[in-house]
């Protein structure tokens, strides 16, 4: 008789039982990494279970069941009786504020509960999910964070640790030599702004984000010594003209967030701020320009639209280009950086 794992029937069923299954998987690893599992497992490999609960702190039956999953999950490897870390569960094991680990906690406390709104926000093409699971009164993510200093920092934990990997590669692909003065939109909590202002001693940087997240980045600058050069001003950019004066302008991780309109709406507000010459930079997610894929863009598209914004996506580097060209920006090339960002640039007829 075939098992399970031989059954042609069962084993056609596999891609599908991945996909229902995949939010216990999902537990298995954020439960295990409060628990701090990688970690005592990078330090003690070959602990067993009986050892393991006994550092956890838990009843020895129910580490056995978070053990089973980890390790039918491939987190785990198991020895005979002992417990070590697998390939994937290795870079978990350490540098929690870096990518992969900062995601898990980013994944865990903000968007699991909220996701399972996602049917009633494509209904309502709102972000049920937000408005059902995060306390405030704020139409986004981003103003009800800033009533939960320990949320706030666990989102700008995960997107410091990704704009450092962008921001790394930045500094090597972005030439910044013929512009005074950058515009940072959303700047957050100036990781991209210290790492570009470093390569280029001689560019200022103005960020523009809201004021909580404003106040952070200018700690930030001043700790790093970068204060005469680089500032934070709170604003909201939907409600403020940018300010004057710069002669290029900088969206990370931003635009996604927002609509088409208004994408539109800040994309023509950078062409007024700025003169002829000037440059534009869009450092986003990358998506086929078909709307086939990435998953990393099919993922966050859904975060947009049900925790975040209730109204972005992870919009085409054509699309970007359509609208650069609508409002007078010269579309001038795309690049690859990150952990699958491309960078849009233009410059101003
Ligand atoms: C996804 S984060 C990107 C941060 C940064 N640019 C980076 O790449 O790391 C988006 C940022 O937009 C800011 N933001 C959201 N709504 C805003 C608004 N209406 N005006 C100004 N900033 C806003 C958030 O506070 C957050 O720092």
């Amino acid at each position: 008789m075939p098992n399970a794992s031989t059954d042609p029937r069962t084993r056609s069923l596999e891609p599908l039982r991945e996909l229902y299954y995949a939010h216990y998987r999902f537990q298995y690893l954020s439960a295990a990494c409060q628990f701090g599992l990688f970690e005592l497992l990078g330090r003690e490999p070959g602990l067993t279970r009986a050892e393991i609960a006994v550092r956890l702190e838990i009843e020895e039956q129910p580490a056995r069941i978070l053990l089973l999953g980890c390790t039918s999950a491939g987190l785990l490897r198991k020895e005979d009786d002992r417990y070590f870390n697998s390939p994937v569960s290795e870079p978990l094991a350490g540098k929690l504020d870096d990518v992969p680990a900062a995601f898990v906690p980013w994944e865990q406390h903000i968007n699991y509960r909220p996701m399972a709104w996602f049917y009633e926000s494509l209904k309502a093409y709102s972000n049920v999910g937000l408005q059902r699971e995060i306390p405030g009164d704020s139409p986004t993510l981003y103003g009800r964070l800033a009533l939960d200093s320990q949320q706030e920092t666990v989102f700008h934990n995960m997107m410091g640790s990704v704009s450092r990997l962008v921001a790394e590669e930045l500094v090597e692909h972005l030439d910044l030599s013929g512009y005074t003065h950058l515009l940072d939109i959303g700047g957050g909590t100036a990781v991209n702004a210290t790492h570009l202002a470093r390569r280029w001693p001689h560019l200022r940087i103005t960020i523009a984000d809201l004021p909580t997240v404003a106040e952070r980045a200018n700690e930030k600058i001043a700790s790093l010594g970068l204060s005469d050069r680089v500032r934070a001003i709170g604003l909201d950019v939907f409600e403020d003209e940018f300010p004057q004066g710069c002669d290029a302008v900088l969206f990370g991780h931003f635009l996604e967030i927002w609509s088409i309109e208004r994408n539109k709406g800040l994309i023509a507000k950078a062409a007024r701020a700025v003169e002829p010459g000037a440059g534009i930079f869009v450092v986003t997610p990358e998506a086929h320009d078909d709307d086939t894929g990435p998953d990393v863009a099919a993922a966050l598209s859904a975060y947009f639209l049900t925790v975040a914004s209730g109204e972005g996506m992870v919009y085409t580097c054509r699309e970007y280009e359509e609208w650069f060209s609508e409002v007078g920006f010269e579309p001038s090339g795309r690049l690859s950086v990150g952990i699958g960002d491309a960078v849009i640039t233009g410059t101003k007829r």
